[in-house]
């Protein structure tokens, strides 16, 4: 079988990009080829690295974003990168890079798309009082936290939930949707999965 060369974008932490690469099994279409990030200390890379994955990074600070991305693709086609999942990658990719990469690109979003586009999704979740909330992966397009949808996780929103604690409850979620869509994705199964947090009261 010729398992996809998969690149992992990462900004910070890198609890997404470990459990995607935990999820690579031996009958899994992809492998990880790549974890990238902008953040040259960002704590994912070193969490990459005792995984046995290869790192790159580019600080995007001080770079146009055409140099920026002309670096990252460098990285990308040197460990000969096909498919880009993007892991808690906090830098916008301009609409020329989503095109070159147009149908190879997922992204995770920690809300229920079309909902809570943009950052602090668990703080706005609570504010507009919504029963549930969750996660979402989807392909990336050249409109921010936009593309077709190939999975959401579910979790219901608590009376006494936080901003915080639905971040942790939701990032538990992400965990568990993200290698799912990836693996059924790059078998080219594009119908969403759907997953629920069985232990919600
Ligand atoms: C996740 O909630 C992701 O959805 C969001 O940023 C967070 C990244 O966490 N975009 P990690 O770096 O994967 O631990």
């Amino acid at each position: 079988m010729t398992r996809t060369a998969v690149g992992i974008l990462i900004s910070g932490a890198g609890s997404n990009m470990a459990a995607l690469v935990n999820g690579f099994a031996a009958d899994h279409p992809g492998y990880p080829a790549l974890v990238f990030s902008n953040v040259p200390d960002a704590a994912g890379l070193e969490r990459a690295q005792a995984l046995g994955v290869a790192t790159a990074s580019v600080d995007h600070r001080g770079l146009d974003k055409p140099s920026f991305e002309a670096a990252l693709e460098q990285h990308l086609t040197a460990a000969g990168v096909e498919v880009i999942c993007l892991a808690g990658f906090m830098r916008l990719l301009s609409a020329e890079f989503v095109d070159r990469w147009a149908g190879r690109i997922l992204n995770i979003h920690p809300s229920l798309l079309p909902l809570f586009k943009g950052l602090n999704t668990h703080a706005r979740a609570l504010e507009a009082g919504v029963a549930v909330h969750g996660c979402t992966v989807h392909d990336v397009t050249a409109s921010m936290d936009d593309g077709p949808i190939r999975g959401q996780a579910v979790i219901r929103v608590r009376g006494d939930d936080t901003a915080q604690t639905l971040a942790e409850r939701v990032l538990r979620m992400e965990h568990q949707l993200y290698p799912k869509v990836l693996s059924r994705w790059l078998a080219g199964h594009l119908d969403p999965v759907a997953l629920f947090d069985d232990r919600a009261p």
